[in-house]
Protein backbone atom coordinates (compact mmCIF):
# COMPACT_ATOMS: atom_id res chain seq x y z
CA UNK A 1 0.00 0.00 0.00
CA UNK A 2 1.56 3.22 -0.85
CA UNK A 3 2.04 5.81 1.88
CA UNK A 4 1.15 9.57 1.07
CA UNK A 5 2.57 12.38 3.10
CA UNK A 6 2.00 16.21 2.56
CA UNK A 7 4.84 19.25 3.69
CA UNK A 8 4.57 22.28 2.52
CA UNK A 9 8.54 21.96 1.00
CA UNK A 10 10.46 18.44 0.54
CA UNK A 11 14.02 18.57 0.66
CA UNK A 12 16.25 15.74 -1.04
CA UNK A 13 19.38 14.63 0.37
CA UNK A 14 20.38 15.79 4.07
CA UNK A 15 24.45 16.93 3.66
CA UNK A 16 25.24 20.41 4.14
CA UNK A 17 23.27 21.85 1.28
CA UNK A 18 20.06 20.08 1.96
CA UNK A 19 20.11 20.93 6.12
CA UNK A 20 21.20 24.51 5.26
CA UNK A 21 18.10 25.62 2.69
CA UNK A 22 15.86 22.90 5.41
CA UNK A 23 16.47 25.12 8.27
CA UNK A 24 16.33 28.60 6.13
CA UNK A 25 12.75 27.29 5.12
CA UNK A 26 11.77 25.84 7.93
CA UNK A 27 11.19 29.31 9.77
CA UNK A 28 8.30 29.68 8.01
CA UNK A 29 7.13 26.43 6.22
CA UNK A 30 6.72 22.71 7.30
CA UNK A 31 9.62 21.14 5.79
CA UNK A 32 10.47 16.87 5.41
CA UNK A 33 14.03 16.07 4.53
CA UNK A 34 14.15 12.55 2.78
CA UNK A 35 17.72 11.50 2.63
CA UNK A 36 18.93 7.87 1.86
CA UNK A 37 21.69 8.32 4.57
CA UNK A 38 21.37 9.11 8.22
CA UNK A 39 21.94 12.73 8.19
CA UNK A 40 25.16 12.66 9.47
CA UNK A 41 26.37 10.29 7.11
CA UNK A 42 25.98 12.19 4.20
CA UNK A 43 29.04 13.32 2.44
CA UNK A 44 29.34 16.75 3.44
CA UNK A 45 31.00 14.85 6.72
CA UNK A 46 34.22 13.76 4.68
CA UNK A 47 34.79 17.25 3.18
CA UNK A 48 37.65 17.77 4.94
CA UNK A 49 40.60 21.06 4.73
CA UNK A 50 38.01 24.14 4.63
CA UNK A 51 35.19 26.34 3.51
CA UNK A 52 36.41 29.87 1.94
CA UNK A 53 35.46 33.22 2.96
CA UNK A 54 37.49 36.23 2.56
CA UNK A 55 37.15 37.05 6.42
CA UNK A 56 40.94 38.24 6.02
CA UNK A 57 41.36 37.28 9.75
CA UNK A 58 45.50 36.22 8.67
CA UNK A 59 46.40 38.82 6.28
CA UNK A 60 44.51 41.10 3.77
CA UNK A 61 41.77 39.83 1.78
CA UNK A 62 38.44 40.92 -0.25
CA UNK A 63 35.64 39.51 -1.75
CA UNK A 64 36.59 40.27 -5.28
CA UNK A 65 39.65 38.72 -5.31
CA UNK A 66 37.63 35.41 -4.03
CA UNK A 67 35.90 35.86 -7.05
CA UNK A 68 38.32 36.71 -9.39
CA UNK A 69 39.95 33.32 -7.94
CA UNK A 70 36.81 31.60 -8.36
CA UNK A 71 36.69 32.85 -11.73
CA UNK A 72 40.04 31.83 -13.04
CA UNK A 73 40.46 28.54 -11.63
CA UNK A 74 36.93 27.75 -13.39
CA UNK A 75 39.06 28.73 -16.57
CA UNK A 76 36.41 31.27 -17.28
CA UNK A 77 33.45 28.65 -17.56
CA UNK A 78 31.69 30.70 -14.90
CA UNK A 79 29.18 32.57 -14.29
CA UNK A 80 30.68 36.05 -12.69
CA UNK A 81 27.04 36.73 -11.39
CA UNK A 82 27.01 33.41 -9.47
CA UNK A 83 30.55 33.46 -8.53
CA UNK A 84 30.35 37.30 -7.28
CA UNK A 85 26.99 36.20 -4.80
CA UNK A 86 28.92 33.25 -3.64
CA UNK A 87 32.35 35.57 -2.64
CA UNK A 88 29.98 38.24 -1.21
CA UNK A 89 27.87 35.77 0.95
CA UNK A 90 30.44 33.59 2.10
CA UNK A 91 31.41 35.78 4.56
CA UNK A 92 27.75 36.21 5.89
CA UNK A 93 27.60 32.61 5.81
CA UNK A 94 30.11 31.68 7.60
CA UNK A 95 29.77 34.54 10.60
CA UNK A 96 25.88 32.59 10.95
CA UNK A 97 27.50 29.04 10.96
CA UNK A 98 29.81 30.45 13.72
CA UNK A 99 26.89 32.25 15.43
CA UNK A 100 25.03 28.34 15.46
CA UNK A 101 28.28 27.69 17.48
CA UNK A 102 29.74 25.43 14.79
CA UNK A 103 33.38 24.73 16.58
CA UNK A 104 35.81 27.09 14.02
CA UNK A 105 39.63 26.46 15.02
CA UNK A 106 40.81 29.88 16.54
CA UNK A 107 43.67 32.16 15.96
CA UNK A 108 45.37 33.18 19.74
CA UNK A 109 42.56 36.25 19.93
CA UNK A 110 40.03 34.49 19.35
CA UNK A 111 39.30 34.97 15.62
CA UNK A 112 38.35 32.15 13.02
CA UNK A 113 42.14 31.28 11.98
CA UNK A 114 42.44 30.51 7.99
CA UNK A 115 44.65 28.29 6.23
CA UNK A 116 46.08 28.29 2.00
CA UNK A 117 44.12 26.36 -0.42
CA UNK A 118 44.82 25.92 -4.09
CA UNK A 119 44.10 28.52 -6.48
CA UNK A 120 43.23 31.16 -3.75
CA UNK A 121 45.03 34.20 -3.83
CA UNK A 122 45.96 37.77 -2.75
CA UNK A 123 45.11 40.85 -5.13
CA UNK A 124 44.08 38.98 -8.60
CA UNK A 125 46.64 36.26 -8.10
CA UNK A 126 49.91 37.98 -6.73
CA UNK A 127 50.50 34.83 -4.16
CA UNK A 128 48.56 32.62 -1.84
CA UNK A 129 46.13 33.99 0.51
CA UNK A 130 44.94 32.59 3.71
CA UNK A 131 41.51 32.14 3.23
CA UNK A 132 39.95 28.68 3.75
CA UNK A 133 38.31 28.44 7.59
CA UNK A 134 38.51 25.15 9.26
CA UNK A 135 38.08 22.74 11.91
CA UNK A 136 41.17 20.76 11.86
CA UNK A 137 41.08 18.99 8.44
CA UNK A 138 36.78 17.75 9.89
CA UNK A 139 35.20 20.86 8.58
CA UNK A 140 32.78 18.73 6.44
CA UNK A 141 31.76 17.02 9.42
CA UNK A 142 31.94 20.48 11.34
CA UNK A 143 29.35 21.72 9.34
CA UNK A 144 27.05 18.65 9.04
CA UNK A 145 26.86 18.35 13.18
CA UNK A 146 25.88 21.42 13.69
CA UNK A 147 23.58 22.40 10.83
CA UNK A 148 21.51 18.88 11.77
CA UNK A 149 21.25 20.31 15.67
CA UNK A 150 19.65 23.32 14.15
CA UNK A 151 17.24 21.29 12.13
CA UNK A 152 16.29 19.43 14.85
CA UNK A 153 15.72 22.58 17.12
CA UNK A 154 13.80 23.46 14.27
CA UNK A 155 11.24 20.99 13.89
CA UNK A 156 12.39 19.43 10.59
CA UNK A 157 10.97 16.47 9.71
CA UNK A 158 13.55 13.76 8.86
CA UNK A 159 12.71 10.63 6.30
CA UNK A 160 15.94 8.74 7.11
CA UNK A 161 16.75 5.89 4.68
CA UNK A 162 14.29 6.60 2.23
CA UNK A 163 15.22 6.41 -1.23
CA UNK A 164 13.81 8.94 -4.00
CA UNK A 165 13.64 7.47 -7.09
CA UNK A 166 11.15 9.93 -9.09
CA UNK A 167 10.45 13.44 -8.89
CA UNK A 168 6.84 14.21 -9.38
CA UNK A 169 6.64 17.22 -12.43
CA UNK A 170 3.27 18.03 -14.55
CA UNK A 171 2.38 21.26 -16.23
CA UNK A 172 6.28 22.26 -15.41
CA UNK A 173 5.18 22.49 -11.64
CA UNK A 174 7.20 20.18 -9.32
CA UNK A 175 4.29 18.79 -7.09
CA UNK A 176 6.32 16.25 -5.24
CA UNK A 177 8.99 13.01 -4.95
CA UNK A 178 7.83 8.77 -4.58
CA UNK A 179 10.53 7.56 -2.50
CA UNK A 180 11.19 3.79 -1.05
CA UNK A 181 11.67 2.99 2.62
CA UNK A 182 14.85 0.94 2.13
CA UNK A 183 13.95 -0.86 5.52
CA UNK A 184 10.38 -2.16 4.60
CA UNK A 185 10.70 -1.19 0.79
CA UNK A 186 6.74 0.44 1.01
CA UNK A 187 6.38 2.91 -1.33
CA UNK A 188 5.39 6.34 -0.12
CA UNK A 189 4.22 9.44 -2.12
CA UNK A 190 5.48 13.24 -0.53
CA UNK A 191 3.36 15.84 -2.17
CA UNK A 192 4.75 19.08 -1.56
CA UNK A 193 4.37 22.78 -2.74
CA UNK A 194 7.88 22.88 -3.87
CA UNK A 195 11.29 20.13 -3.69
CA UNK A 196 14.62 21.22 -3.34
CA UNK A 197 17.36 18.32 -4.51
CA UNK A 198 20.23 18.54 -2.59
CA UNK A 199 21.31 15.03 -3.03
CA UNK A 200 25.05 15.49 -3.77
CA UNK A 201 27.73 14.25 -6.71
CA UNK A 202 28.03 11.12 -8.55
CA UNK A 203 31.74 10.23 -8.40
CA UNK A 204 30.33 6.35 -8.05
CA UNK A 205 30.91 6.15 -12.41
CA UNK A 206 34.76 5.92 -11.59
CA UNK A 207 37.01 3.72 -10.63
CA UNK A 208 38.94 5.33 -8.37
CA UNK A 209 37.17 8.21 -6.52
CA UNK A 210 37.06 10.12 -2.92
CA UNK A 211 33.22 9.71 -3.38
CA UNK A 212 31.34 7.60 -0.67
CA UNK A 213 29.31 4.05 -1.68
CA UNK A 214 26.06 6.33 -1.88
CA UNK A 215 26.92 8.68 -4.24
CA UNK A 216 25.09 7.55 -7.36
CA UNK A 217 23.14 10.38 -8.51
CA UNK A 218 19.87 8.95 -8.32
CA UNK A 219 17.57 12.03 -8.48
CA UNK A 220 19.82 13.99 -11.23
CA UNK A 221 19.57 11.06 -13.20
CA UNK A 222 15.23 11.17 -11.93
CA UNK A 223 15.03 14.77 -13.14
CA UNK A 224 17.07 14.35 -16.35
CA UNK A 225 14.54 11.24 -17.25
CA UNK A 226 11.87 13.68 -16.55
CA UNK A 227 12.88 15.87 -19.31
CA UNK A 228 14.97 18.41 -17.36
CA UNK A 229 17.99 19.29 -18.64
CA UNK A 230 22.16 18.65 -17.47
CA UNK A 231 24.24 21.37 -17.53
CA UNK A 232 28.34 20.83 -18.50
CA UNK A 233 28.28 17.31 -17.79
CA UNK A 234 31.47 16.82 -19.08
CA UNK A 235 33.62 18.82 -16.25
CA UNK A 236 34.75 16.29 -13.53
CA UNK A 237 37.26 17.02 -10.70
CA UNK A 238 39.80 14.74 -10.36
CA UNK A 239 41.29 16.01 -6.95
CA UNK A 240 45.63 15.43 -7.06
CA UNK A 241 46.21 13.54 -3.70
CA UNK A 242 44.17 10.34 -3.12
CA UNK A 243 45.49 7.84 -1.74
CA UNK A 244 47.11 5.46 -4.27
CA UNK A 245 44.94 3.28 -5.93
CA UNK A 246 42.41 3.66 -2.76
CA UNK A 247 41.24 7.12 -4.07
CA UNK A 248 40.27 8.25 -0.59
CA UNK A 249 40.93 11.72 -0.12
CA UNK A 250 43.97 13.35 1.46
CA UNK A 251 43.05 16.43 1.60
CA UNK A 252 45.01 19.50 0.17
CA UNK A 253 44.79 21.50 3.66
CA UNK A 254 48.35 19.53 3.82
CA UNK A 255 49.51 21.43 0.94
CA UNK A 256 48.02 24.25 2.82
CA UNK A 257 50.27 23.56 5.90
CA UNK A 258 53.19 23.37 3.64
CA UNK A 259 53.67 19.94 1.88
CA UNK A 260 55.07 19.31 -1.73
CA UNK A 261 54.64 17.05 -4.50
CA UNK A 262 57.94 14.96 -5.12
CA UNK A 263 58.59 12.72 -8.61
CA UNK A 264 60.76 9.55 -8.43
CA UNK A 265 63.48 11.78 -9.20
CA UNK A 266 62.94 13.11 -6.13
CA UNK A 267 62.32 17.00 -7.33
CA UNK A 268 59.84 19.35 -6.27
CA UNK A 269 58.12 19.79 -9.75
CA UNK A 270 55.26 21.71 -9.68
CA UNK A 271 58.17 24.81 -9.00
CA UNK A 272 59.09 23.89 -13.33
CA UNK A 273 55.38 24.05 -14.03
CA UNK A 274 53.84 27.11 -12.01
CA UNK A 275 56.18 29.17 -10.35
CA UNK A 276 54.34 31.26 -8.42
CA UNK A 277 51.64 29.24 -6.61
CA UNK A 278 53.66 25.92 -7.34
CA UNK A 279 52.33 22.97 -4.98
CA UNK A 280 49.27 25.31 -4.46
CA UNK A 281 48.15 25.40 -8.00
CA UNK A 282 44.66 24.50 -8.91
CA UNK A 283 43.27 21.08 -9.21
CA UNK A 284 43.33 20.59 -12.58
CA UNK A 285 46.62 21.76 -13.02
CA UNK A 286 48.41 19.40 -10.28
CA UNK A 287 46.15 16.31 -11.07
CA UNK A 288 47.41 16.89 -14.91
CA UNK A 289 51.07 17.37 -14.49
CA UNK A 290 51.62 14.58 -12.14
CA UNK A 291 50.21 12.27 -15.25
CA UNK A 292 52.58 14.17 -16.93
CA UNK A 293 55.61 13.29 -14.37
CA UNK A 294 54.14 9.66 -14.45
CA UNK A 295 54.16 9.31 -18.65
CA UNK A 296 57.54 10.77 -18.99
CA UNK A 297 58.74 8.00 -16.66
CA UNK A 298 59.27 10.29 -13.59
CA UNK A 299 56.65 8.19 -11.36
CA UNK A 300 58.35 6.39 -7.81
CA UNK A 301 60.16 3.62 -9.12
CA UNK A 302 59.02 4.42 -12.96
CA UNK A 303 54.82 3.57 -11.19
CA UNK A 304 52.15 5.44 -11.91
CA UNK A 305 51.89 7.50 -8.67
CA UNK A 306 53.88 10.12 -6.96
CA UNK A 307 54.88 11.11 -3.54
CA UNK A 308 52.74 14.30 -1.47
CA UNK A 309 55.66 14.71 1.61
CA UNK A 310 54.24 16.43 4.22
CA UNK A 311 57.22 15.50 6.31
CA UNK A 312 58.31 18.79 8.70
CA UNK A 313 61.89 18.51 7.78
CA UNK A 314 61.23 18.76 4.09
CA UNK A 315 58.63 21.66 4.52
CA UNK A 316 61.50 23.64 6.67
CA UNK A 317 64.04 22.65 4.11
CA UNK A 318 61.71 24.38 1.42
CA UNK A 319 60.63 26.60 3.53
CA UNK A 320 57.02 25.80 1.98
CA UNK A 321 55.07 26.39 4.79
CA UNK A 322 52.87 29.32 5.31
CA UNK A 323 54.83 32.25 4.85
CA UNK A 324 58.01 30.49 4.88
CA UNK A 325 57.68 29.82 8.56
CA UNK A 326 58.80 26.80 10.12
CA UNK A 327 56.29 23.85 10.81
CA UNK A 328 56.78 21.21 13.34
CA UNK A 329 55.53 18.13 14.23
CA UNK A 330 52.86 19.08 17.18
CA UNK A 331 51.09 21.17 14.38
CA UNK A 332 51.02 19.05 12.01
CA UNK A 333 49.26 16.64 13.87
CA UNK A 334 46.81 19.46 15.46
CA UNK A 335 46.00 20.92 11.95
CA UNK A 336 45.64 17.14 10.01
CA UNK A 337 44.88 14.52 12.25
CA UNK A 338 42.20 12.60 10.02
CA UNK A 339 44.34 12.29 6.99
CA UNK A 340 47.50 11.51 9.24
CA UNK A 341 45.52 8.75 10.41
CA UNK A 342 44.29 7.62 7.10
CA UNK A 343 47.92 7.46 5.63
CA UNK A 344 48.92 5.17 8.88
CA UNK A 345 45.63 2.94 8.90
CA UNK A 346 45.11 2.44 5.20
CA UNK A 347 48.65 2.58 3.88
CA UNK A 348 50.65 1.70 7.02
CA UNK A 349 52.81 5.00 6.52
CA UNK A 350 53.87 7.30 9.20
CA UNK A 351 53.47 10.31 7.24
CA UNK A 352 55.81 12.59 9.67
CA UNK A 353 58.43 9.81 8.54
CA UNK A 354 57.53 8.72 5.22
CA UNK A 355 56.72 10.55 2.05
CA UNK A 356 52.27 9.01 0.97
CA UNK A 357 51.99 7.82 -2.41
CA UNK A 358 49.19 9.50 -4.24
CA UNK A 359 47.23 9.57 -7.33
CA UNK A 360 44.59 11.87 -8.88
CA UNK A 361 41.17 10.85 -8.13
CA UNK A 362 37.87 11.64 -9.37
CA UNK A 363 36.39 13.77 -6.66
CA UNK A 364 33.89 16.61 -7.86
CA UNK A 365 31.09 17.18 -10.44
CA UNK A 366 31.22 20.91 -11.61
CA UNK A 367 28.13 20.07 -13.76
CA UNK A 368 24.22 18.86 -12.61
CA UNK A 369 21.25 20.45 -12.68
CA UNK A 370 20.75 23.76 -13.70
CA UNK A 371 19.95 26.54 -11.84
CA UNK A 372 19.46 30.44 -11.29
CA UNK A 373 21.16 32.07 -8.62
CA UNK A 374 18.00 30.87 -5.56
CA UNK A 375 18.31 27.39 -6.48
CA UNK A 376 15.26 27.49 -9.08
CA UNK A 377 15.71 25.03 -11.63
CA UNK A 378 15.75 25.34 -15.22
CA UNK A 379 13.65 23.49 -17.36
CA UNK A 380 16.06 25.11 -20.52
CA UNK A 381 18.16 28.50 -20.32
CA UNK A 382 15.50 30.80 -19.35
CA UNK A 383 12.28 28.77 -18.25
CA UNK A 384 11.75 27.95 -14.84
CA UNK A 385 9.84 24.55 -13.11
CA UNK A 386 7.08 25.88 -10.44
CA UNK A 387 8.43 24.95 -7.38
CA UNK A 388 11.65 22.70 -8.44
CA UNK A 389 15.26 23.50 -6.60
CA UNK A 390 18.66 22.60 -5.97
CA UNK A 391 21.51 22.82 -4.40
CA UNK A 392 25.11 21.75 -3.51
CA UNK A 393 26.89 19.14 -5.81
CA UNK A 394 23.91 17.66 -8.06
CA UNK A 395 23.54 21.29 -9.07
CA UNK A 396 25.21 23.80 -11.40
CA UNK A 397 24.79 27.44 -10.65
CA UNK A 398 27.52 27.26 -12.04
CA UNK A 399 30.06 28.82 -10.00
CA UNK A 400 32.93 26.14 -10.31
CA UNK A 401 32.81 26.24 -14.39
CA UNK A 402 35.78 24.01 -15.63
CA UNK A 403 37.16 22.87 -12.23
CA UNK A 404 36.19 24.19 -9.04
CA UNK A 405 38.67 25.22 -6.28
CA UNK A 406 38.85 23.38 -2.95
CA UNK A 407 36.85 24.69 -0.16
CA UNK A 408 34.72 26.61 -2.57
CA UNK A 409 32.16 23.66 -2.51
CA UNK A 410 31.17 24.18 1.14
CA UNK A 411 30.59 27.57 0.49
CA UNK A 412 28.45 26.44 -2.35
CA UNK A 413 26.67 24.33 -0.54
CA UNK A 414 26.01 26.56 2.81
CA UNK A 415 25.73 30.07 0.21
CA UNK A 416 23.19 28.78 -2.31
CA UNK A 417 21.21 26.29 0.39
CA UNK A 418 20.74 29.43 1.88
CA UNK A 419 19.61 31.14 -0.62
CA UNK A 420 17.39 28.19 -1.67
CA UNK A 421 15.24 27.38 1.37
CA UNK A 422 14.90 31.31 1.90
CA UNK A 423 13.39 31.57 -1.51
CA UNK A 424 11.38 27.86 -1.07
CA UNK A 425 9.93 29.68 2.19
CA UNK A 426 8.58 32.83 0.05
CA UNK A 427 7.52 30.72 -2.14
CA UNK A 428 5.82 28.00 0.36
CA UNK A 429 3.64 31.08 1.59
CA UNK A 430 2.20 32.06 -1.78
CA UNK A 431 1.47 28.58 -3.83
CA UNK A 432 -1.18 26.34 -3.31
CA UNK A 433 -0.86 22.36 -3.26
CA UNK A 434 -0.96 21.71 -7.47
CA UNK A 435 -2.66 18.19 -7.29
CA UNK A 436 -0.85 15.00 -7.70
CA UNK A 437 -1.41 13.06 -10.38
CA UNK A 438 -3.17 9.38 -10.21
CA UNK A 439 -1.02 6.89 -9.05
CA UNK A 440 2.22 9.02 -9.24
CA UNK A 441 3.98 5.63 -8.33
CA UNK A 442 2.92 3.75 -10.71
CA UNK A 443 6.55 3.84 -13.18
CA UNK A 444 8.51 3.87 -9.49
CA UNK A 445 6.83 0.36 -8.79
CA UNK A 446 7.26 -1.03 -12.70
CA UNK A 447 10.90 -0.32 -12.65
CA UNK A 448 11.37 -1.86 -9.00
CA UNK A 449 9.95 -4.67 -9.61
CA UNK A 450 11.39 -5.55 -13.62
CA UNK A 451 14.46 -5.31 -11.40
CA UNK A 452 12.80 -7.71 -8.59
CA UNK A 453 11.37 -10.11 -11.12
CA UNK A 454 14.21 -9.99 -13.72
CA UNK A 455 15.32 -13.75 -15.26
CA UNK A 456 18.26 -12.42 -17.30
CA UNK A 457 21.95 -13.54 -16.95
CA UNK A 458 23.83 -10.31 -16.16
CA UNK A 459 24.79 -9.07 -12.58
CA UNK A 460 24.77 -5.23 -12.04
CA UNK A 461 28.23 -5.94 -9.98
CA UNK A 462 30.22 -6.84 -13.46
CA UNK A 463 28.27 -3.99 -14.82
CA UNK A 464 29.80 -1.46 -12.39
CA UNK A 465 33.44 -2.79 -12.58
CA UNK A 466 33.16 -2.16 -16.42
CA UNK A 467 31.36 1.26 -16.20
CA UNK A 468 33.80 2.50 -13.73
CA UNK A 469 37.20 0.79 -15.14
CA UNK A 470 35.63 2.55 -18.54
CA UNK A 471 35.57 6.30 -17.38
CA UNK A 472 38.71 5.83 -15.33
CA UNK A 473 40.43 4.40 -18.24
CA UNK A 474 38.89 6.56 -21.00
CA UNK A 475 37.40 9.60 -19.59
CA UNK A 476 39.86 10.59 -16.86
CA UNK A 477 42.18 13.27 -16.32
CA UNK A 478 43.75 13.27 -19.77
CA UNK A 479 40.87 12.00 -22.68
CA UNK A 480 40.76 12.23 -26.74
CA UNK A 481 38.57 11.31 -29.05
CA UNK A 482 39.18 8.07 -29.63
CA UNK A 483 39.26 6.67 -26.10
CA UNK A 484 35.79 8.48 -25.23
CA UNK A 485 33.90 7.20 -28.71
CA UNK A 486 35.24 3.25 -27.46
CA UNK A 487 33.87 4.70 -23.73
CA UNK A 488 30.49 5.59 -24.93
CA UNK A 489 30.02 2.31 -26.89
CA UNK A 490 30.54 0.35 -23.59
CA UNK A 491 28.70 2.72 -21.77
CA UNK A 492 25.57 2.31 -24.29
CA UNK A 493 26.52 -1.65 -24.54
CA UNK A 494 26.10 -1.67 -20.53
CA UNK A 495 22.85 0.08 -20.89
CA UNK A 496 21.31 -2.73 -23.02
CA UNK A 497 23.10 -5.69 -20.82
CA UNK A 498 21.15 -3.76 -17.69
CA UNK A 499 18.09 -4.55 -18.85
CA UNK A 500 19.25 -8.07 -18.62
CA UNK A 501 19.99 -8.14 -14.78
CA UNK A 502 19.26 -10.87 -12.37
CA UNK A 503 19.65 -10.23 -8.59
CA UNK A 504 19.58 -12.77 -5.91
CA UNK A 505 17.28 -11.09 -3.22
CA UNK A 506 13.46 -10.89 -4.20
CA UNK A 507 12.73 -10.11 -0.63
CA UNK A 508 11.06 -6.82 0.87
CA UNK A 509 13.56 -5.75 3.77
CA UNK A 510 16.36 -3.77 3.29
CA UNK A 511 16.79 -5.14 -0.30
CA UNK A 512 20.40 -3.62 -1.34
CA UNK A 513 20.50 -5.55 -4.17
CA UNK A 514 17.28 -4.05 -5.89
CA UNK A 515 18.55 -0.28 -4.72
CA UNK A 516 21.94 -0.87 -5.82
CA UNK A 517 20.68 -2.13 -9.14
CA UNK A 518 18.77 0.85 -9.25
CA UNK A 519 21.20 3.32 -8.34
CA UNK A 520 23.82 1.12 -11.68
CA UNK A 521 20.91 2.10 -13.83
CA UNK A 522 20.81 5.91 -12.57
CA UNK A 523 24.77 6.10 -12.57
CA UNK A 524 25.08 4.34 -16.63
CA UNK A 525 22.70 7.12 -17.49
CA UNK A 526 25.01 10.08 -15.95
CA UNK A 527 28.48 8.41 -17.09
CA UNK A 528 26.60 8.36 -20.64
CA UNK A 529 25.70 11.95 -20.95
CA UNK A 530 29.55 12.61 -19.12
CA UNK A 531 31.37 10.28 -21.85
CA UNK A 532 29.35 12.29 -24.74
CA UNK A 533 29.58 15.62 -23.49
CA UNK A 534 33.30 15.17 -23.10
CA UNK A 535 33.32 13.91 -26.74
CA UNK A 536 31.25 16.76 -28.21
CA UNK A 537 33.29 19.45 -26.17
CA UNK A 538 36.98 19.39 -28.57
CA UNK A 539 39.05 21.78 -26.33
CA UNK A 540 41.02 21.60 -23.34
CA UNK A 541 39.59 23.63 -20.41
CA UNK A 542 40.37 23.18 -16.77
CA UNK A 543 39.50 19.50 -16.02
CA UNK A 544 38.85 18.79 -19.47
CA UNK A 545 41.96 17.61 -20.45
CA UNK A 546 41.91 16.87 -24.24
CA UNK A 547 45.13 15.46 -25.84
CA UNK A 548 43.78 16.00 -29.36
CA UNK A 549 42.86 19.37 -28.95
CA UNK A 550 45.12 21.03 -26.48
CA UNK A 551 44.22 24.78 -26.67
CA UNK A 552 40.79 26.58 -24.82
CA UNK A 553 38.99 27.11 -27.60
CA UNK A 554 36.76 30.76 -26.70
CA UNK A 555 35.69 31.58 -30.20
CA UNK A 556 34.09 28.17 -30.18
CA UNK A 557 33.58 26.58 -26.42
CA UNK A 558 32.92 29.86 -24.17
CA UNK A 559 29.52 28.58 -23.72
CA UNK A 560 28.13 25.85 -21.26
CA UNK A 561 26.47 22.39 -22.46
CA UNK A 562 22.72 21.32 -21.96
CA UNK A 563 21.85 17.77 -22.22
CA UNK A 564 18.77 16.56 -23.00
CA UNK A 565 17.35 13.37 -23.06
CA UNK A 566 15.25 13.22 -26.28
CA UNK A 567 13.56 9.41 -26.32
CA UNK A 568 10.26 8.49 -24.43
CA UNK A 569 9.90 5.50 -22.84
CA UNK A 570 10.22 4.06 -19.11
CA UNK A 571 10.68 7.90 -16.73
CA UNK A 572 12.03 5.96 -13.86
CA UNK A 573 14.81 3.23 -15.62
CA UNK A 574 17.57 3.55 -17.51
CA UNK A 575 16.94 6.00 -20.54
CA UNK A 576 17.38 4.78 -24.38
CA UNK A 577 17.73 6.87 -27.71
CA UNK A 578 19.80 9.48 -28.67
CA UNK A 579 21.10 13.33 -25.93
CA UNK A 580 20.31 16.40 -27.52
CA UNK A 581 23.08 18.71 -26.88
CA UNK A 582 22.64 22.70 -27.06
CA UNK A 583 24.65 25.74 -25.96
CA UNK A 584 23.84 27.82 -23.28
CA UNK A 585 26.30 31.55 -23.07
CA UNK A 586 28.21 32.04 -20.26
CA UNK A 587 27.63 35.18 -17.99
CA UNK A 588 31.05 37.43 -17.74
CA UNK A 589 30.39 40.73 -15.84
CA UNK A 590 34.22 41.26 -14.10
CA UNK A 591 36.59 39.46 -15.83
CA UNK A 592 37.25 38.76 -18.94
CA UNK A 593 38.82 35.36 -20.30
CA UNK A 594 42.78 35.39 -20.17
CA UNK A 595 45.05 32.97 -20.22
CA UNK A 596 45.31 30.99 -16.98
CA UNK A 597 48.88 31.25 -15.33
CA UNK A 598 49.95 30.62 -11.41
O1 LIG B 1 41.23 18.73 -0.19
C1 LIG B 1 40.21 18.93 0.45
O2 LIG B 1 40.19 19.14 1.66
C2 LIG B 1 38.95 18.98 -0.31
C3 LIG B 1 38.24 20.07 -0.25
C4 LIG B 1 37.29 20.34 -1.34
O3 LIG B 1 37.01 19.48 -2.17
O4 LIG B 1 36.84 21.48 -1.41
Amino acid sequence: MTQYHQFDAVIVGAGGAGLMAALHASKTANVAVVSKLYPTRSHTGTAQGGIAAALGNMEPDSWEWHMYDTVKGGDYLVDQDAAEILARDAIEAIIELEHMGLPFDRTPDGRIEQRRFGGHTANFGEKAVMRACKAADRTGHMILQTLFQQCIKNKVNFFNEFFVTDVIIEDNVCRGVVAIDMATSEVHVFHSKAVMIAAGGFGKMFQVTSNAHTLTGDPVAALYRRGIPLEDMEFFQFHPTGIYKMGILLSEAARGEGAVFINGKGERFMERYMPTLKDLAPRDICSRYIYVEVREGRGIGGKDYVYMDFRPETINRLKSGPGGKEVTREHLEKALPDILEFARVYLGIDPMKDPVPIQPTAHYAMGGIPTDSDGRVLADNSKLVAGLYAAGECACVSVHGANRLGTNSLVDLVVFGRRGGKHMADFCKGAAFAPLPAHAERDTVAEFDRIRHSRGDERSAVLRNTMQKTMTGDVGVFRNGADMERALDIIRELKGRYLNVKIDDTGKIFNTDVLETFELGCLLDLAEITAAAALRRTETRGGHAREDYEARDDANWLNHSMAYRTANGAAVGVTTGEIRFEKKPVVITKFQPKERKY
